[in-house]
């Protein structure tokens, strides 16, 4: 393998950067020629590519979003676009792919793979934490941080009028990010899609505030119940309650990453390239505690990533 080539794909999240960064050095330091593809899958099938040298990767560690930009490229799942693309990648003479994002990006990379027998491997770049194999995902840990110091905001004036206030934060389809933070800040109630959000138990945490009824709430964005603003109408129908809702939305992905997530994502980055050098094609490189992990890309979406039980019951305890 003489050349490969880095992207970005699916919701950007901080700790990309740094993740360019540390894929393209390690690779140059194995003597390999390496290319950054400008927009995702849809710069792929474009055959938009640009040097990475170590110049072109300066003093990008710190910075939140990604250099290379993103996309969600409808065209990449159709086996017109990924033919295309492998077109585009193998004039160019490319021999190898890091693919970093989430679920999508994977489904994209592993059909890629079986059309194209090009070697891909995907890293786990998504603010949702929802892959499974990987403890952790590049952009998680700034993302709660993120979300913790909004919410404490909230709580602030939450405590000076005596009010209830509904925070809903990001994770399509799980509460990852809603269960750290409503431990972190302090939650009465944690709604996520994992478990059943029972109102009338919500509406006894509200009165259990007493006379200030200074409430916060935090809700996953995948909730069954449709987000804040929908729990927020929702209270005031039934128990006639007055609850403001703060929808963060993407604030949650921007901003320069964490030392948690630069180090993640620069682990995962030399990690992605020692897997193309050894061979390895169509697994997303994790880290389990401090092991570097292969885990194929079908089972990062087939098999569910569960919220560790004990974290539900300990935000109940804590409520
Ligand atoms: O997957 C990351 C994520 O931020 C989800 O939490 C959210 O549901 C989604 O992306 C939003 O995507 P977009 O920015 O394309 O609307």
């Amino acid at each position: 393998m003489k050349k490969i080539a880095i992207l970005t794909s699916g919701g950007d999240a901080p700790g990309m950067n740094a993740h360019i960064r540390a894929a393209s050095r390690a690779a140059l330091s194995k003597g390999l020629e390496v290319v950054g593809v400008i927009g995702g899958y849809s710069g792929l099938i474009e055959g938009d590519f640009i040097k990475l040298g170590r110049k072109e990767t300066a003093n990008i560690i710190g910075r939140g979003g990604t250099i290379l930009k993103t996309s969600r490229s409808k065209e990449f799942f159709m086996p017109g676009g990924r033919a295309a693309a492998a077109e585009r990648v193998r004039e160019a003479g490319i021999e190898g792919i890091i693919a970093c994002g989430g679920d999508g990006t994977f489904h994209g990379a592993h059909a890629f793979w079986l059309e194209n027998k090009i070697p891909i491997v995907g890293t786990p770049g998504t603010i949702d934490n929802d892959l499974y194999g990987t403890h952790y995902t590049i952009g998680y840990d700034t993302a709660i941080n993120t979300a913790a110091e909004a919410i404490d905001r909230i709580r602030d004036t939450a405590d000076s009028h005596g009010r209830v206030f509904i925070v809903e934060v990001m994770g399509r389809h799980a509460g990852f990010i809603a269960m750290d933070v409503g431990i972190a800040c302090g939650a009465e109630y944690i709604a996520i899609p994992e478990t059943i959000t029972n109102l009338d138990i919500l509406y006894q945490r509200i009165l259990k505030q007493g006379k200030t009824r200074r409430t916060i709430i935090i809700v996953g964005e995948g909730d069954e119940h449709g987000g804040a603003a929908k729990i927020s109408e929702l209270i005031k129908e039934h128990y006639e309650i007055d609850a403001k809702f703060t929808i963060l939305g993407h604030i949650q992905r921007g901003g320069s990453p964490t030392v948690r997530d630069r180090v993640l994502a620069s682990h995962l980055g030399v990690a992605a390239v020692e897997a193309l050098l050894n061979g390895k094609t169509d697994v997303m490189i994790g880290r389990q505690g401090h092991e570097i992990v292969y885990t194929p890309l079908e089972e990062t979406w087939t098999r569910q990533k569960a919220i560790w039980s004990y974290m539900i019951e300990l935000s109940e305890i804590l409520a």
